[in-house]
């Protein structure tokens, strides 16, 4: 792996005390939400550092992931006698790791942590690139640092209990890490049928996924510049995801980045000459992966200020990171109101 903290593991209880004995920690905690500890737990009982380790439970879903729920886990951390030299080993999706991470990197001023992956999302992105945060005043990872994790442990294990809508969520991740690499790895992509497919399967494209993830933050650990293009998608996604939400229907994050980059593609092709038949193909893809999400034209202002106050933007302009084909990135995109509401039109009349 370009990330030598990343493991790609067949048997993550071997893996797991492996890091841990290296770590020499003076006591290891180890944080589930209400989930992982009923599904993934299972899976981690023959690990011998987690035999002695202090558990720490907290609520599934993003609505958990508050201060209040950050505060439970210092307290337990306090509470159980964790020192600068202790460890926490999150185990879950990318809410356990996002609070996990950032609990552990403020604890004492930081002590290390580990993420074991246990949704495809958090295996391809969340649980690598060091970034942690919780919910705040509304907005979604709000309050954060950059904290890497001193090993991320990812086992095609835990996928098995995973539904399909979760499998989905997480591929779409995937699709974006195809279009902003290589076209093999992006037709590799659209040949991959999960719906029949074993997941253990999935294992060199998941090892891909994150190496092209890895290089992006390689180079730009901070977001400045070129780890801009994992936002790919992701402006007209976060819209359809808040926009979901709040008429009642929540999108899992997935669904909403796949139509976010149905919408995008077409910015790309008609504002960036991005090719015509790669966008069909990724369109039919999600249209017969993902299913029907739509609004009326009723909904183009609310979507175009849910657009306008996404906040990798600036000086009250909408930004996007857009593709002039797979791989050729044009960050820093900016698109006019009129070019937004003609890509509205595209994906109503595209997806609906
Ligand atoms: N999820 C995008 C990033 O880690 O930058």
């Amino acid at each position: 792996m370009i990330d030598k903290t990343v493991v790609m593991s067949r048997d993550v209880c071997a893996e797991l005390d492996k890091a841990v004995a290296e770590a020499a920690p003076d006591k290891v905690f180890v944080l589930y939400d209400d989930v992982t500890e009923r599904l993934c737990s299972p899976l981690l009982a023959s690990s011998r550092a987690l035999a002695g380790a202090v558990r720490i439970g907290i609520g599934s879903t993003d609505t958990h992931k508050d201060l209040n729920t950050l505060s439970s886990v210092w307290t337990a951390l306090q509470k159980g006698g964790a020192s600068r030299h202790s460890l926490l080993v999150n185990v879950g999706g990318g809410m356990v790791s996002d609070l996990g991470g950032f609990a552990a990197s403020t604890f004492k001023r930081g002590i290390p942590y580990i993420n074991v992956p246990t949704t495809l999302l958090s295996m391809v992105d969340a649980s690598v690139g060091g970034k942690t945060a919780i919910n705040f005043g509304g907005l979604k990872n709000e309050v954060g640092v950059f904290a890497s994790p001193i090993r991320v442990i990812v086992d095609m294990e835990f996928l098995r209990s995973l539904d399909m809508p979760n499998l989905l969520s997480g591929y779409a991740e995937m699709i974006k890490h195809g279009l902003i690499s290589t076209p093999d790895y992006w037709a590799a992509l659209m040949r991959f049928d999960l719906g029949t497919a074993d997941v253990s399967e999935l294992h060199d494209l998941v090892a891909e996924s994150i190496d092209i993830k890895a290089r992006i933050v390689a180079q730009d650990p901070k977001e400045k510049g070129i780890r801009k293009a994992l936002n790919a998608g992701h402006t007209a996604g976060h819209a359809f995801e808040a926009f979901a939400l709040a008429s009642g229907h929540p999108m899992l994050h997935g669904y909403a980045v796949a139509r976010g980059l149905v919408a995008e593609l077409y910015l790309s092709h008609s504002l960036k000459g991005f090719p015509s038949d790669i966008m069909q193909q990724t369109i039919a893809y999600i249209r017969e992966h993902y299913g029907r999400f739509t609004y009326t034209c009723d909904d183009y202002d609310t979507l175009y200020g849910l657009m306008l106050h996404d906040k990798k933007n600036t000086g009250g302009e909408v930004n996007f990171s857009l593709l002039s084909n797979i791989g050729c990135l044009e960050l820093n995109t900016i698109v006019s109101r009129r070019d937004i509401f003609a890509m509205l039109d595209f994906y109503r009349d595209t997806m609906d």
